[in-house]
């Protein structure tokens, strides 16, 4: 499959659409991953659009068009440009052409990067409207709230289908939301009353059904097929760095005998001692002053093709124990 992914944040969005496709190989030219295995792509917050791929060459080769045509066609490039000089050719070599370019029933695609084409028809096109679910329009919101489309990302990088989604610091519950949207079961935790009161506001008001309480995540026992999390940043006061840190290394010690899975953040300079295994790292750019770590932890050998080598060698300060 061809997956072009959203340009905001291309490490991201590759490593989403790999733990959920458990695929063992892949390559990447620029924003397009190509690697073989399905997933179900609604899930996908950072990949625009899936294409079943027709050819990947350096000239478009002589190819059966009708074996992907279906009532009419429309061609897409990703230099727009391409698309009046392809379009001639796949016309004439197709047996009853028939044009539409709006909600054409077959759209080919055509990615020109560096001397390759890589060439798909579109079987999805990402339509989610995040917009929708944006935390200040949401009934229980607090500054602290995670973005839909990265709080949707988090729980896909848990690689999790089917089971439940505990997060212990939920705050308004903007993770555990998208994990519900995606059919998981989900478990809120929060020391904070007031976030607790506003995460049931939310969930309410979305009828999402949900277990949410007061709990301390460094005593709290869940049941879980992974955990997704946002812990606080101590960003507030400077001096609270040393607790911040105190409190991510007691958390991940006190789960680590019952949980296999976690993903979660951190601002990019805290560095933190577990003994899970870091799988998979990735910066996520908030402003000048913040940029957010995101990790994923597991304890078992991790199905991702080669993450370690890949992702965590650029960040030499980073090693196995340390995130
Ligand atoms: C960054 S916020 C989470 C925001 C959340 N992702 C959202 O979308 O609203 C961190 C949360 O951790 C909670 N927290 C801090 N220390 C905690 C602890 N020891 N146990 C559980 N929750 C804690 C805070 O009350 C806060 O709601």
């Amino acid at each position: 499959m061809i997956y072009e992914l959203s340009g905001d944040n291309i490490d991201l969005a590759k490593a989403e659409v790999l733990a959920l496709n458990k695929a063992k190989k892949y390559k990447i030219y620029k924003n397009i991953l190509i690697c073989k295995g399905k997933c179900d792509y609604t899930r996908l917050a950072y990949t625009n659009l899936v294409l079943e791929e027709i050819f990947i060459d350096t000239k478009i080769p002589n190819i059966n068009w009708d074996k992907y045509y279906k009532d009419n066609f429309c061609i897409r490039s990703n230099i727009t440009a391409k698309e009046r000089e392809i379009a001639p050719i796949i016309w004439n070599a197709l047996k009853h052409p028939k044009v539409q370019l709006n909600h054409s029933s077959t759209e080919l695609w055509f990615y020109f990067i560096d001397k390759d084409i890589i060439c798909g028809k579109k079987v999805y096109q990402r339509e989610e409207k995040f917009q929708k679910r944006r935390p200040d329009i949401r009934p229980g919101f607090f500054p602290i709230s995670l973005k839909p489309k990265l709080a949707r990302a988090l729980v896909n990088l848990s690689g999790v289908n089917k089971g439940t989604i505990w997060d212990p610091f939920c705050g308004t519950g903007g993770i555990l939301l998208e994990a519900s949207l995606m059919g998981l079961k989900i478990i809120g935790t929060d020391i904070d009353p007031l976030m607790i009161r506003a995460a049931k506001q939310n969930f309410e008001h979305y009828k999402i059904k949900a277990k949410v309480y007061k709990a301390d995540a460094r005593e709290e026992i869940i049941k879980c097929k992974a955990i997704v999390t946002d812990p606080p940043y101590g960003r507030r006061a400077s001096t609270n760095k040393v607790i911040i840190k105190k409190l991510y290394e007691e958390f991940l010690a006190h789960v680590y005998p019952f949980v296999d899975i976690v993903v979660l953040m951190s601002p990019n300079d805290l560095k933190i001692k577990t003994k899970y295994k870091l799988v998979h790292i990735t910066d996520d750019f908030v402003h000048g002053s913040l940029t957010r770590r995101i990790y994923v932890l597991k304890k078992k050998e991790n199905p991702m093709p080669n993450p370690q080598q890949e992702l965590i060698q650029p960040r030499k300060h980073v090693n196995h124990n340390q995130c």
